[in-house]
C-alpha cells in the first residue's frame, strides 16, 4: 500500500486523493498554508488523516520559521494553529491533533526550552500521532474482526481506509484484519456521491489488497438489502458525540436506518481521537457545506442544469440508536453509549 502521507526533507507529501484512482501522484507541501489548503481541497481527506495532516502542518510551518525569541515564535504557532483549524470543521480528529500539538508547544515552553528545542518536539509528536494511528487502526481491526462471521459480504460507505488514516484504517481495517484471520470477507462499497470516494477510493485500496469489490450506486444498498445480499454493515466516523450520534459522510444516515429495516448489524469503527465527550449529541456537530460544483459536476461535466439550487451538506448525524456498537483501538462500546464510551476513555 502506497503511503497516504510523510513527512520527510522536502515538506508534507501526500498522495493526491483527487487524482485517484486514474493517477497516483504525490503533492509536497513546502509550508503550513499548502498543507491547510491541501486539507480544505480534499488532496488528503478522512478524519485520521485530516488530523496526522494538520499535526505535521504545525510542525513544517514552525520548523520554518525564522523567530529568534519565544514570543514571536508563539504567536507564529498560534497562527499556523487556527489555519488548520479553518480548514474543515466536521471532523474532530483535527481539533484534537490541534490540541496536542498546543499541549506539546505549551509543556516545552513551560520547562523554558529554546525555540530549537520547540521544533523538534513539535516534530517528535506530529510522529507520534501518525503512528499511533496506524497502531490503533491495526488493534481496532483486531476488535473488529471478532464482529465479522466467517463468511461475510459487508456493505460500507465513503472511505474509511488506509487513505483516511495514517494506515490500514478504521471500517476498510476492519475488513483487512478479518481477511487477514482468513475469514471469507467480500465488501460492496457505496460509491458515495458527490465526491465518489467509494467508487474511487475504497475500491483502489481494497482491489490492491485482493479483497472482492463490488461498487454499486448509493441508491442501489436498499435494494442489496433487500435482496439478502448484505449481511453487515461498517463504516467510519467523523465525530462521534457523548451519547453515541455518529457523524460521517453523507448518507451514512440512510443506510443505518435502512440496516435496521432489514435486521442487519451497523458498525462504526473509529479511534478515541474520534470521540468527543465535549459534545453532548449530534445535534451541535458542525456540519461542513461543501461547494455547488461537486454536485452539479461530475468530473469536467455538468449534469445540473442552470439555474437549479444545490445542496451539499458534507455530512449526516446518525442517532446513536442505530448504531449496533462502535469499534476503537481500546475496544468495543455497546449501548448505552453515554456511559460506555466514558468508560472506554476513562472519564
Ligand atoms: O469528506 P471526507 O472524505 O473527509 O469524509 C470522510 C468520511 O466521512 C469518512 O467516513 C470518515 O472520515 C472516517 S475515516 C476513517
Amino acid at each position: 500500500m502506497l503511503p497516504t502521507i510523510e513527512w520527510n526533507a522536502d515538506g508534507v507529501v501526500m498522495i493526491d486523493q483527487r487524482k485517484l484512482p486514474a493517477s497516483e501522484v504525490y503533492v509536497t507541501c513546502k509550508t503550513a498554508n499548502e498543507v491547510a489548503k491541501a486539507i480544505k481541497t480534499m488532496v488528503i481527506r478522512g478524519a485520521p488523516a485530516i488530523g496526522v495532516a494538520a499535526a505535521m502542518g504545525i510542525a513544517l510551518g514552525t520548523r520554518r520559521s525564522t523567530a529568534t525569541g519565544t514570543k514571536q515564535f508563539t504567536t507564529e504557532f498560534q497562527r499556523i494553529c487556527d489555519v488548520m483549524a479553518a480548514t474543515r470543521p466536521t471532523a474532530v480528529n483535527l481539533f484534537w491533533a490541534i490540541e496536542r500539538m498546543k499541549r506539546t508547544f505549551a509543556a516545552e515552553a513551560l520547562r523554558g526550552a529554546s525555540v530549537d528545542e520547540i521544533k523538534q518536539r513539535l516534530g517528535s509528536e506530529a510522529r507520534a500521532i501518525h503512528d499511533e494511528d496506524v497502531q490503533s487502526c491495526k488493534t481496532m481491526g483486531e476488535h473488529g474482526a471478532a464482529l465479522v462471521p466467517d463468511t461475510a459480504r459487508i456493505l460500507t460507505h465513503c472511505n474509511a481506509g488506509a487513505l483516511a488514516t495514517a494506515g490500514f484504517g478504521t471500517a476498510l481495517g476492519v475488513i483487512r484484519a478479518a481477511a487477514g484471520q482468513g475469514k471469507n470477507v467480500t465488501v460492496l462499497a457505496d460509491e458515495t456521491r458527490p465526491f465518489l470516494q467509494g467508487a474511487r477510493l475504497t475500491a483502489w485500496e481494497l482491489i490492491k489488497d485482493g479483497i472482492e469489490t463490488t461498487v454499486i450506486t448509493d441508491n442501489m444498498a436498499a435494494s442489496m438489502m433487500r435482496l439478502g445480499d448484505i449481511d453487515l454493515v461498517v463504516v467510519g466516523a467523523d465525530r462521534i458525540a457523548a451519547n453515541g450520534d455518529v457523524a460521517n459522510k453523507i448518507g451514512t444516515y440512510g443506510v443505518a436506518v435502512l440496516a435496521r429495516e432489514h435486521g442487519l448489524p451497523f458498525y462504526v469503527a473509529a479511534p478515541l481521537s474520534t470521540i468527543d465527550l465535549e459534545t453532548p449529541d449530534g445535534s451541535t456537530i458542525p456540519i461542513e457545506e461543501r461547494s455547488d460544483r461537486e454536485v452539479t459536476h461530475v468530473g469536467a461535466s455538468r449534469v445540473t442544469p442552470e439555474g437549479a439550487k444545490i445542496r451539499n451538506p458534507a455530512f449526516d448525524v446518525t442517532p446513536a440508536r442505530f448504531v449496533t456498537a462502535i469499534v476503537t483501538e481500546r475496544g468495543i462500546a455497546r449501548p448505552p453509549y453515554s456511559e460506555s464510551l466514558a468508560q472506554l476513555i476513562g472519564n
